[in-house]
């Protein structure tokens, strides 16, 4: 009887919250994604722009075997593209097997930076570049709409989709991280509103071109991944309590401080759209600092890596290569579980963690402006 009444209650609650949430919230009703950003939303882009490809393990988890992505799997985009009930976006670059763009295209690409690219950079893609592959995307679209009786096409979106779809951004990482390695703290510090302008400039090019919901990250605790802490760690005055690099954190805290800030002036400019600021930070340092409430047991280490704790990195050597060092043969393998680990192969998230990450974006509570919890698709998450 008791267990009958809790059945019951669940139910309701759920039948309450079918009607409620999905009235409440932002109803995630968009015909199409359109993405710009670095390796944490790169579906394939890089590799297919510099007709590389990632080596095994990567992709293991979810795709059994490399799927564009740095992650053993899923990464957060496809987390939401879930949520928003369309399939996983294909990269801008990838011409092979006549990829569908009809609900959305994927113009993040690996290395990217929000400041335009130099000769050194890994990435020719910067945000500005991105930009402008989306214009060409959109003429392309417009130019090849079905003439006649013909109403649709499956490879490509209406011609309607560009002001109802939603713009998402997860860039800015690569700025700071990069700039470490050749500026003092100052001189970063300094940098960031030359950042916040070049990315500033990309985002009014997009609602000139009809841009009317825009959905942006900010950035990680960039100084939790093994790839900063073993550079730039090895003195432990210049790590904070949770073994992460301070400065590399602190940097990434003026960043978001400077990105929301920007979030509310266009919030305040654009009236006709939404701008949905998401906590990203936040999200990652929890993860981080309460691993174990969480189901994990490594916060920092990576699973795809080479030197064994505590870091398992080594940045001469990447996750699945094979390589001389010290006069022997190594390959670098994968954890045997690596949803015991946050940390994939130094420097991106696993699965695992980009699953807890999405979640939790889908809580609604880390987005300003806050949205109803998405608890239908947290409950089909087995959550
Ligand atoms: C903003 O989001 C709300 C809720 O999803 C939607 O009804 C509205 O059309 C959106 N505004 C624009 C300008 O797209
Ligand atoms: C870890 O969890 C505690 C208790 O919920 C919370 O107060 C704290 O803010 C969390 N740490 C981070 C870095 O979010
Ligand atoms: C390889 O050699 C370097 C320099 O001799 C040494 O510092 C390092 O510990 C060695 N690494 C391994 C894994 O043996
Ligand atoms: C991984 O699994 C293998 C086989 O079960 C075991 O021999 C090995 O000790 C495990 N490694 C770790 C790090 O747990």
């Amino acid at each position: 009887m008791a267990k009958m009444a809790s059945a019951i209650q669940i139910w309701t609650f759920f039948l309450i919250c079918i009607f409620s949430c999905t009235t409440n919230s932002m109803d995630f009703n968009y015909p199409a994604v359109f993405n710009f950003g670095d390796s944490n939303s790169d579906t394939g882009g890089l590799v297919a722009g510099l007709g590389d490809s990632l080596l095994s393990p990567n992709g293991e988890t979810y795709f059994k075997k490399p799927a564009g992505r740095f992650c053993d799997g899923r990464l957060i985009i496809d987390f939401l593209m879930d949520a928003f009930d369309l399939p996983y976006l294909n990269p801008y670059l990838d011409a092979i097997g006549a990829p569908s763009f009809k609900s959305g295209c994927d113009f993040a690409a690996a290395a990217s930076t929000i400041l335009p690219a130099t000769a050194s950079s890994l990435s020719p893609f910067s945000f500005g570049v991105q930009v402008a592959q989306f214009i060409r995307f959109k003429n392309r679209v417009l130019d090849l709409q079905p003439k006649g009786k013909k109403k649709s096409d499956k490879y490509i979106p209406g011609a309607d989709v560009f002001q109802k779809a939603l713009y998402t951004f997860d860039i800015g990482q690569n700025d700071l991280a990069g700039a470490f390695y050749s500026k003092s703290f100052d001189q970063i510090v300094a940098s960031i509103p030359n950042i916040l302008t070049e990315f500033e400039k990309g985002i009014e090019i997009l609602y000139e071109e009809g841009a009317r919901n825009f959905w942006i990250h900010n950035t990680g605790p960039l100084g939790c991944l093994p790839q900063n802490v073993a550079k730039f760690g090895t003195d432990p005055s210049k790590l904070d309590e949770l073994g992460c690099v301070t400065n590399h954190n602190q940097a990434a805290k003026l960043l978001n401080l400077q990105l929301y800030a920007f979030c509310k002036k266009i919030h305040g400019q654009f009236t006709d759209s939404n701008v949905t600021y998401v906590d990203i930070f936040s999200i990652k340092s929890n993860l981080i600092a309460n691993y174990s409430r969480y189901g994990f047991e490594q916060p920092i280490m990576a699973c795809c890596g080479y030197g064994g704790p505590p870091l398992n990195y080594d940045s001469r050597i990447t996750c699945g290569q094979t390589k001389v060092l010290n006069g022997t043969s190594v390959t670098v393998k994968a954890c045997n579980d690596s949803t015991e680990y946050v940390n994939w192969d130094g420097i991106h998230y696993t699965e695992a963690a980009n699953h807890f990450v999405a979640s939790q974006i889908l809580t609604g509570k880390y987005s300003d402006p806050p949205f109803a919890n998405q608890m239908p698709y947290l409950l089909k998450l087995k959550f």
